[in-house]
C-alpha cells in the first residue's frame, strides 16, 4: 500500500508541475546501452588502458571510469582514493605526485602476474592519466566518467570540466550519443558541474540496501531535475512502477553493476536504458 501512494503521489506531483528537462545532450532513452564498468574488469585490471581497449574490442558503448586527483594536481583513473588495494603500494593518491604513481603497476589481483593480462608489455598497466585515457580512447568510445571523494580534491570539478572541453568532449558524436557523460554519488559535486557547464549530461547514482525497493520522494526527484538527465540505480531494486515513473518524469534508468545475463534481460524487458557491467560481452556481441 505504501508504495502504491508513492507511485500515485509521485505521478500527481509530476504532472501537476509539468516537471521535465531540456537537455542538449540528454543520455540516450532507446535501445539498452553496455557501459563497460571500470572497462571490461571482469578481463583485465580495473582502470586501465588494456581493460578500456578490450570494452572497445567487446562492443561496449561506454567506458566507465573513476577519477581522482594526484598531490600535484593531476587527473587519474582509479577506483579507490588509496592505491593499497589495485597497486603494490599503500597510501592515499592525494599523497602521491603523478611522477610517484607512474612508477607504481595497477595490478587489481595481488601476486597475480602482470603478463597473465591481455598484454605482456608491463607499461599498459600503468595507472593512467585521465587526458591518456581520452587520448588513447575518444575516437573509439564514449565515457562514463565518477567523480568520488570529491571533499579531498577542491577544484577536482573545474579541472574535469575544463579537461572534457580541451579534448572537445562536450556534444554528441555520429550516432547522437553524449561523447562523455559524469556520474556520481556526490550531489554537490554533480551541481557544480551543472553551474560550471550545463551541455554536460549528469547521472545521479543512487544506492538501496539489499532487500528494498527503489523509491525516491517527489522533492528529491525534483531536486535530481535541475541537474541531472538520468539516474544510475543499484540493479537489484528496480522495479517496473519506479521505472516507469523516472520515465514519466524525463529521467533515463541505468543500472549498476550487472554480471548476470538473466538479470540484464529482466532489467532490458522493464525498460531500463542500460546497464554498467564488468562483462561488456554478457549478452553477446
Ligand atoms: O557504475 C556504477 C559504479 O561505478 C558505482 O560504483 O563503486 O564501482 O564506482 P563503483
Ligand atoms: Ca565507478
Amino acid at each position: 500500500m505504501k508504495k502504491l501512494l508513492w507511485i500515485m503521489s509521485t505521478s500527481v506531483l509530476l504532472s501537476a508541475c509539468n516537471i521535465g528537462n531540456e537537455w542538449d545532450n540528454p543520455m540516450p532513452e532507446e535501445g539498452f546501452l553496455i557501459i563497460a564498468h571500470r572497462g571490461a574488469s571482469a578481463y583485465e585490471p580495473e582502470n586501465t588502458l588494456p581493460s578500456f581497449e578490450l570494452a572497445e574490442d567487446l562492443n561496449a558503448d561506454y567506458v566507465e571510469l573513476d577519477v581522482h586527483l594526484t598531490k600535484d594536481g593531476e587527473l587519474i583513473v582509479m577506483h579507490d582514493d588509496d592505491v593499497k588495494r589495485t597497486t603494490e603500494a599503500v597510501g592515499k593518491i592525494k599523497d602521491y605526485t603523478l611522477a610517484e604513481l607512474k612508477e607504481l603497476t595497477a595490478n587489481e589481483e595481488k601476486g597475480k602476474k602482470v603478463a597473465d593480462g591481455r598484454r605482456d608489455e608491463e607499461e599498459a598497466y600503468k595507472i593512467p592519466t585521465l587526458q591518456e585515457v581520452i587520448e588513447e580512447m575518444k575516437d573509439d568510445i564514449r565515457f562514463v566518467i565518477e567523480l568520488k571523494d570529491t571533499d579531498q580534491y577542491p577544484g577536482i570539478e573545474e579541472k574535469l570540466v575544463g579537461l572534457m572541453k580541451e579534448n572537445g568532449l562536450i556534444g554528441a558524436d555520429a550516432k547522437g550519443y553524449p561523447k562523455a557523460v559524469i556520474h556520481s554519488f556526490d550531489k554537490k559535486a554533480l551541481k557544480q558541474v551543472h553551474k560550471l557547464e550545463s551541455a554536460i549530461p549528469l547521472m545521479q547514482l543512487i544506492s538501496f540496501d539489499e532487500g528494498e525497493e527503489a523509491e525516491i520522494s517527489a522533492k528529491e526527484l525534483r531536486d535530481i531535475l535541475t541537474y541531472a538527465s538520468g539516474i544510475d540505480v543499484s540493479y537489484e531494486a528496480l522495479t517496473p512502477p519506479f521505472v516507469n515513473t523516472m520515465h514519466d518524469a524525463g529521467l533515463a534508468v541505468y543500472a549498476y553493476t550487472v554480471d548476470d545475463a538473466e538479470a540484464a534481460l529482466r532489467l532490458k524487458a522493464m525498460g531500463v536504458n542500460g546497464i554498467h557491467t564488468d562483462e561488456p560481452d554478457l549478452l553477446g556481441e
